[in-house]
């Protein structure tokens, strides 16, 4: 694909230029959102055009302006190729979901870590997901380890996705669904739970004292968050400090990278067991 992007961007843009639109190239089902760089953006149309020849599965691009923002993390997107649309339905691991790329969170690059976490389920486990957008750890558990998951999205459009992405992957009797606020979920909810994820890196941090709460002893909560360091190590000791902080001890916990957001900006994974 690579070459043939390469190609068709010949004469558009420049080597350099044409590298940044591959690597920050997401192609959701059949929409492509690129990241134009502000020396680029009048040439929007000319690149969505050759996207479009150069990949054939793209029916539609936008140029993405900005981060993600927000409390829903969205996209603000601007259209400049193809159909006119922002709905599709994207293939990950051997199930289907339909994402709104403007009205809701979703980013294929999280696949591996989707799975990751589905393998660590245990049969007969009882998981909540407090910030589940259209559910694509959710479903990929239930679908994979066939246990019940309670899931929770407050984005009102995210959540209707979910409900249908429950159906598209035949998973709605293991999945119950929540549409709150995850600071008010022990008012609805009062059982307990083996694991517990957090994927909701911008803001998990208000979050994890409830999610304490709501583990059983000895149960794990995957906590995701942005850390800034210079280094891995740094990060790593940043997050560190962060868990001990909040939970007021020591829990026993290992943490990976899961990637690079920025310069010395990354996304870890904290896997925390409570104590027994
Ligand atoms: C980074 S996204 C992750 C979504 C999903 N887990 C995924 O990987 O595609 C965080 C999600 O949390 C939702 N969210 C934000 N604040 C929330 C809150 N207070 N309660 C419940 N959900 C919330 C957002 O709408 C968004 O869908």
């Amino acid at each position: 694909m690579a070459k043939i992007l390469q190609r068709a961007l010949d004469g558009v843009l420049t080597a350099a230029q044409t590298r940044a639109v591959e690597t920050g190239i997401d192609v959701i089902g059949d929409i492509a959102i690129v990241k134009l760089d502000d020396s680029v953006k009048d040439q929007g149309p000319a690149v969505g055009n050759a996207i479009l020849e150069s990949m054939k599965n793209v029916r539609v691009v936008f140029d993405q302006e900005g981060g993600i923002e927000g409390d829903f993390r969205l996209r603000k997107l601007r259209h400049i190729a193809g159909e006119g649309r922002t709905l599709t339905t994207h293939r990950e691991n051997q199930l289907r979901f339909t994402v709104d790329v403007e009205r809701c969170y979703f980013s294929p690059r999280l696949s591996t870590e989707r799975l990751r976490i589905a393998d660590v389920v245990q049969p007969g486990e009882l998981v909540l997901n407090m910030f589940a957008g259209v559910g694509p750890y959710s479903n990929t558990i239930s679908r994979r380890k066939r246990v019940k998951v309670y899931s929770n999205e407050l984005n009102a459009t995210a959540f209707e996705l979910h409900a249908r992405n429950n159906r598209l992957n035949k998973v709605e009797d293991l999945t119950v669904m929540f549409g709150e606020d995850a600071m008010d979920l022990q008012k609805s909810i009062d059982v307990k739970f083996d694991r517990i994820l957090m994927p909701h890196p911008s803001a998990s941090d208000r979050f994890l004292p409830v999610a304490a709460e709501m583990a059983k002893p000895g149960g794990r909560i995957h906590y995701y968050r942005q850390v800034s360091g210079y280094d891995l190590q740094e990060a790593e000791n940043e997050l560190s400090r962060e868990v001990r902080a909040i939970l007021g001890h020591a829990p026993t916990f290992r943490m990976r990278k899961v990637r690079e957001i920025g310069p010395r900006f990354l996304e870890l994974a904290a896997d925390i067991q409570l104590a027994s």
